[in-house]
């Protein structure tokens, strides 16, 4: 069965946009499969792609799973975008661990009437939303926005856990810190990261590039430890910066009751739609995992700082001055036709 040319457009952007989804080091860690359903509908569905999954950084796949809900919430929007509801499935065929979601768009599913402006304005910020590393400028962050975000993250079964107290915020920068300091001594990490950043001038459409990390660190009061993408050489963005020590900016963490794969895909689509808003109101993320990555320091970010919910990004939000750069992969090289 083939599938009409209106389904085919919007399959095709529901995938294009999706690759524009956050993920660890830029691993994209995904792969997408099209099909037609029933008379004139058609079905997308999410891969994980094992193979970039961070082995050492990463061995649960929960980076991994976190990344690919965000490319699940993409996809979800950019169909609401075209007009249609999708009917989604999450994880829906327990022996095929790979199979994330699917999507079945039925032309007779509508979107919610209303909902459009809304949806609009988010997918607006999926290709022009970017991870910032650095400080941020002066600016109070509204409450009716935090506000906001929050209730963004919870929509998708996710929280946006505000660290204000300013002594958790300290305790979260050391934990950063920390991480980046075990992470700096171990080998095996090191190289792994390493794959992920390379050199500059090569093409690539994957990993690290130059131009998404600047040159210098930029400090903040307290200090978030930036990844060590250029691991001691002279790579980097050389952008001007306010003097240190800059804005730390809003300190969250993105949260979910339980910690299991289904749990990781909505922690990924909860931060996707609360950074799509973010971006809509002039605001950028900065995410600091490595402290996550390490079992015993995430243990006690959970139980002490998160009054028990799990831990799946840590992050900082604020205006920033400039955009850093960043790469894809075409979405012709992620699409399989299934039968
Ligand atoms: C689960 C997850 C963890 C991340 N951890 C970090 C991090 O520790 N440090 C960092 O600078 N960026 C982190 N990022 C951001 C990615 O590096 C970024 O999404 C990727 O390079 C693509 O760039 P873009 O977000 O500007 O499109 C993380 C993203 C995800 C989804």
């Amino acid at each position: 069965m083939t599938v009409g040319t209106d389904m085919e457009g919007v399959m095709r952007a529901a995938i294009e946009a999706a690759v524009w989804a956050p993920s660890v080091n830029n691993t994209q860690p995904w792969w997408f499969g099209t099909s037609a359903y029933g008379q004139d509908g058609a079905r997308v569905s999410l891969h994980s792609d094992s193979e970039r999954r961070l082995d050492i950084a990463d061995p649960d796949g929960r980076e991994m799973l976190v990344s690919c809900g965000a490319a699940l919430f993409t996809l979800r929007l950019a169909v609401q975008a075209r007009g249609y509801e999708p009917r989604v499935r999450v994880l829906p065929e327990p022996d095929r661990p790979g199979l994330l979601a699917d999507l079945v768009i039925d032309p007779a599913a509508e979107a919610e009437p209303g909902v459009g402006p809304e949806i609009e304005r988010l997918y607006r910020q999926v290709k022009v939303r970017r991870s910032h590393r650095g400080a941020f400028e002066q600016r109070v962050v509204p409450t009716a926005v935090l506000t906001a975000l929050r209730e963004e993250a919870h929509r998708e079964g996710a929280e946006l856990f505000l660290v204000s107290d300013p002594r958790e915020r300290r305790a979260l920068a050391a934990f950063t810190e920390v991480a980046e300091q075990l992470q700096r001594l171990d080998p095996e990490y090191q190289a792994e990261a390493a794959r992920w950043a390379p050199p500059p001038g090569r093409h690539r459409s994957e990993g690290m590039v130059e131009r998404s990390y600047p040159a210098e660190e930029a400090f903040t009061s307290p200090h978030f430890a930036t990844r060590d993408f250029a691991q001691g050489r002279p790579w980097g963005a050389r952008e001007d910066r306010p003097p240190d020590p800059g804005i730390t900016g809003v300190v969250a963490i993105i949260t979910t009751r339980g910690d299991d794969r289904a749990d990781w895909l909505a922690a990924g689509q909860g931060m996707q739609r609360m950074l799509l808003h973010a971006s809509a109101e002039g605001l950028s993320a900065a995410l600091h995992t490595q402290p996550l990555e390490i079992p015993e320091l995430r243990a006690l970010i959970r139980v002490r700082l998160c009054r028990g919910g799990h831990p799946q990004v840590l992050l900082r939000l604020g205006e920033a001055a400039s955009a850093l750069g960043t790469v894809r992969r075409k979405p012709d090289e992620l699409t399989d036709e299934e039968v």
